[in-house]
């Protein structure tokens, strides 16, 4: 198996033509650069994958996104073999898929993935563990050991109470928590899902994007992830792919994907997304440059500069109190000289890791926030003035797209 961060996916100008002749005018028409409407119009075929190139690494979440009809089905398919394809290259942990046939491929598929779909079909006459099983018990695994197997998996995805529950009396939810399951069964690397979570209601969509970034994190596998969502695609994504018109047109981080939209099509996607869900607090917040602690007010004053406040910190770095420019005249207005007697102490903290929306309601106080390691040392200020002004920059960016022609 590839080490962590070793790419083991990887698509190498991959075309896929659906038609009777994939190979014929079709084919020739794509290479030429006509899109997937005039091929269809000029060849009657279906343009699915058009020089489709990317690579996943081990461990990563890598979710392909693209509005119905733009080839992400098609595109994870190929990883699998359940599509052939019509030209390029697809590789699995050094393997060439498209030469994998019969026993081959079926032990291939069996051990190298797992897969989650949408409508995970699961069966109604069985109960939980049988459904979650049932993956091993093809391929002949002995009860005992598969059950022990599916109780592992039942309880990475919080259902091992229900395990001898009859499946119909589940919600659609914790159907679909068997669904993924199941496919972590057999422990497979690689988890291949396609819209998998798409049915589900809002909050618990959340729920199971959460758990699913959590089993991702203990047990490292590498997902391959499919959406029509750019927003669950920027917060479970380590990087994302866009597609349209079965070819990529973009493949970032999620912060790249937002900030360095590659056409217009992109930017017209980024605008629907709320930017402060993925954009993190150690983006915006500048150094923590801590006031000595013996100054005078006025010179505190002075230090302030154009900043909202700024902290004083202890021996061991951990910020005791915040003068604001509003307190520091306060309170000099009044004769005072003695910074200690300004300083609050009444500040909020987060984390570098917190996004700008849930730093939000803390910064609707107007006041710099401390940024602190798990010690709860000073690792900087955030200005909330930065969070607005972040916003603001990704808006502009987008106007700034307005013009182009969308191709
Ligand atoms: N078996 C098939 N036969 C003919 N055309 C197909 C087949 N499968 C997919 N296509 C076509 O290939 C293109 C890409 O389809 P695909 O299912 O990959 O899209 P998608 O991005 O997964 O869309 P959705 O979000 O609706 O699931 C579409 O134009 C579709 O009509
Ligand atoms: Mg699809």
């Amino acid at each position: 198996m590839a080490a962590s961060g070793e790419e083991i996916i990887r698509l190498e100008n991959v075309y896929k033509i659906f038609g009777p002749q994939p190979r014929g005018r079709a084919f020739d028409l794509v290479k030429a650069g006509y899109g997937k409407d005039e091929v269809q119009r000029r060849s009657g075929h279906v343009v699915g994958l058009d020089d489709v190139n990317f690579s996943v690494k081990q461990g990563e979440i890598f979710v392909v996104m693209g509005l119905s009809g733009s080839g992400k089905s098609t595109a994870i398919r190929t990883v699998n073999k359940l599509h052939d394809i019509t030209f390029g290259h697809v590789w699995v942990d050094g393997t060439d898929v498209q030469t994998l046939d019969g026993m081959a491929l079926q032990a291939f598929r069996r051990e190298k993935m797992g897969m989650v779909f949408q409508h995970f079909a699961l069966f109604p006459h069985r109960n939980v563990i049988d459904n979650t099983g049932y993956g091993l018990k093809v391929q002949g695994v002995a009860k005992e050991k598969r059950d022990l197997a599916a109780l592992k998996a039942l309880s990475l995805v919080g259902l091992e109470p229900y395990a001898y529950n009859a499946t119909q009396e589940l919600s659609g939810g914790m159907q679909q928590r068997v669904g993924l399951a199941r496919a972590l069964a057999s422990d497979p690397d690689i988890l291949l899902m396609d819209e998998a979570f798409s049915a589900l209601d809002p909050l618990i969509r959340r729920q199971m994007q959460d758990e699913m970034m959590e089993i991702q994190q203990e047990l490292q596998k590498t997902i391959l992830f499919i959406t029509h969502d750019l927003n669950e695609a920027l917060r479970i994504g380590d990087r994302v792919c866009i597609m349209k018109d079965g070819a990529v047109v973009q493949i970032g981080t999620p912060e790249e994907i937002l900030t360095q939209p590659a056409t217009g099509y992109v930017a017209e996607f980024v605008q629907d997304v709320d930017q402060g869900r993925v954009i993190e607090v150690h983006e915006v917040m500048t150094a923590p440059d801590p006031l000595d602690p013996n100054m005078s007010l006025s010179d505190a004053l002075q230090a302030l500069g154009d900043r909202a406040g700024r902290f004083v910190v202890d021996a061991a770095g951990k910020p005791t109190g915040m003068l604001t420019i509003g307190d520091g005249l306060r309170a000099s207005g009044m004769g005072s000289t003695d910074l200690a007697a300004a300083l609050r102490t009444d500040f909020d903290r987060t984390s570098r890791h917190t996004t700008l929306n849930e730093a939000y309601a803390a910064a609707g106080r107007g006041l710099p926030i401390a940024v602190v390691d798990d010690d709860g040392k000073l690792l900087g200020n955030l200005d909330p003035r930065a969070i607005m002004e972040e916003m603001g920059r990704v808006e502009s960016l987008i106007d700034g797209f307005e013009r182009e022609v969308f191709l």
